[in-house]
């Protein structure tokens, strides 16, 4: 066991402390592996960002349209006024469209499938397993989410339900036999679930309605139920994901509900996400931890920032809500530091998993942990598949537990989640974009966000 206190002088200042840390991670850090259509797709976006608000959308309808003619009707519409922006492979598509649709509806198929493979880890859990093999022994752990969400249906909900029982049934069979990598196997206190899986409850329940949140939540604790009792029984730990704010108190809810029932009080292997850039944020963690301490358990809270920012700025501007989330990077992010915080001072509530690919949120928790005295394995990072691979290395080289979480399913039921994805490797304010594309210096990328001018 990779055992003991991090090292760290704990009596200095925190900034200076965060600052070696994030300078430790960027001396591990390896040039990323670059070439391939989806990083030219992503450095092209990059510089062109009316385009790339089009670009994504067709990206986004590209499913749902059934002949090449479509397609190509719809790449002349989206991408066509823009001509002289485009790479020269994708203005040539556009041009031919209209002359030789097949030709575009394949390139652009084509050009998704390969976004696809670079975030999306295999069609299903059977085919994931070689990958998953070949992870453990680098040594990195996962999380494996089966692409599909907001079911347009009950019997997509269904069977949605269906495959995530096949999945936990399938992975926790095959975890038998893998032999134990203590640095991703076991935490502080012992040995925890090889096989661990996320959940989106939206996924489960198609009917779900803003006015009426009881229905929504006994339907998916029916389908819930289910996957929580395998999981319990299998050892597999259950994670739940967070979507849109309009699904937030409902997933709470469910999964407080879920877990105080008899079956499932004493069960250790249970999380949930929390994402720092709600402004609401940190009252739920105050409640989650007030729940698990009243019950004198312990559940693990997946600190996230949130993927839906957009989504939920436009949504509260066309209706004339409160923005439930903060309107900068630096605030959400500062937020992000001061819940980490937070969760490690509660040790005996939450285990804590922080998702992040950047390197200043990284060092930020390290620093925390280290002037905390708490051992390295007590934390764990989690990041995205295909993304911020140096980082994920660099945090295994210091010893920390790393989880990838790894969608599988394809490309064109994920669609949403590669919008997102590459909504976030594009970002203008995406920390990525600067730390690999633009070499900032480190001393800037690790500022402190609190002190950055909004
Ligand atoms: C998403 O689906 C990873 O849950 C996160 O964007």
């Amino acid at each position: 066991m990779i055992s003991g206190q991090s090292p760290g002088n704990s009596g200095a200042p925190l900034q200076q402390e965060i600052e070696a840390r994030g300078l430790e991670i960027f001396v591990q850090i390896k040039e990323a592996n670059r070439g391939g259509f989806a990083d030219q797709l992503m450095d092209w976006s990059m510089c062109n960002e009316a385009l790339k608000t089009n670009l994504f959308r067709f990206v986004d309808v590209l499913p749902a349209l059934n002949s090449s003619a479509e397609i190509a009707r719809h790449a002349q519409e989206y991408l066509g006024g823009a001509a002289g922006g485009l790479p020269p492979l994708v203005r040539w598509g556009v041009h031919l469209g209209p002359k030789i649709p097949w030709l575009v509806a394949f390139a652009s198929r084509k050009g998704v499938a390969q976004l696809g493979k670079r975030f999306i880890l295999a069609r299903n859990g059977v085919e994931a397993i070689p990958a998953l093999r070949k992870m453990r022994r680098q040594p990195l752990g996962f999380t494996m989410d089966i692409l599909g969400e907001t079911a347009v249906s009950e019997l997509e909900a269904r069977q949605y339900q269906t495959r995530y029982l096949e999945l936990i049934d399938g992975l926790a069979r095959e975890a038998v036999n893998w032999p134990l990598v203590e640095q991703i196997d076991c935490d502080d206190r012992g040995e925890i679930p090889r096989v661990n899986v996320s959940v989106k409850l939206s996924a489960l329940y198609s009917q779900a309605h803003p006015a009426d949140p009881e229905t929504a939540i006994e339907r998916i604790s029916a389908r819930l139920r289910p996957i929580m009792l395998a999981a319990s029984k299998r050892g597999v730990f259950i994670n739940f994901d967070m979507e849109s704010t309009a699904l937030k108190e409902v997933t709470f809810e469910v999964f407080k509900r879920l877990l105080d029932e008899p079956e499932l009080r004493s069960y250790p292997h249970a999380g949930i996400a929390l994402q720092a850039y709600l402004r609401d944020s940190a009252r739920d963690l105050d409640e989650l931890l007030d729940w698990a301490a009243a019950r004198n358990r312990r559940i693990t809270v997946r600190l996230i920032k949130g993927a839906y920012w957009d989504y939920e700025t436009v949504l509260a501007r066309q209706r004339g809500w409160p923005l439930p989330v903060f309107q900068s990077k630096a605030e959400t992010d500062a937020n992000y530091e001061k819940l980490a915080r937070r969760m490690l001072e509660n040790q005996e509530a939450v285990h804590c998993a922080f998702a992040t690919h950047n390197v200043r949120s990284a060092a930020a928790c390290i620093a925390h942990v280290e002037k905390l005295g708490l051992p390295r394995q007590s934390i764990e990072f989690q990041m995205l598949h295909g993304m911020a691979e140096p980082v994920k290395l660099a945090l295994t080289n210091m010893g920390y537990r790393v989880r990838d979480y790894c969608p599988v399913g394809d490309a064109l039921t994920g669609m949403s989640y590669l919008v997102r994805r590459l909504l976030e490797n594009t970002s203008n304010e995406g920390f990525l974009r600067a730390a690999f594309n633009e070499h900032v210096p480190p001393s800037t990328l690790l500022r402190d966000p609190t002190e950055v001018e909004p």
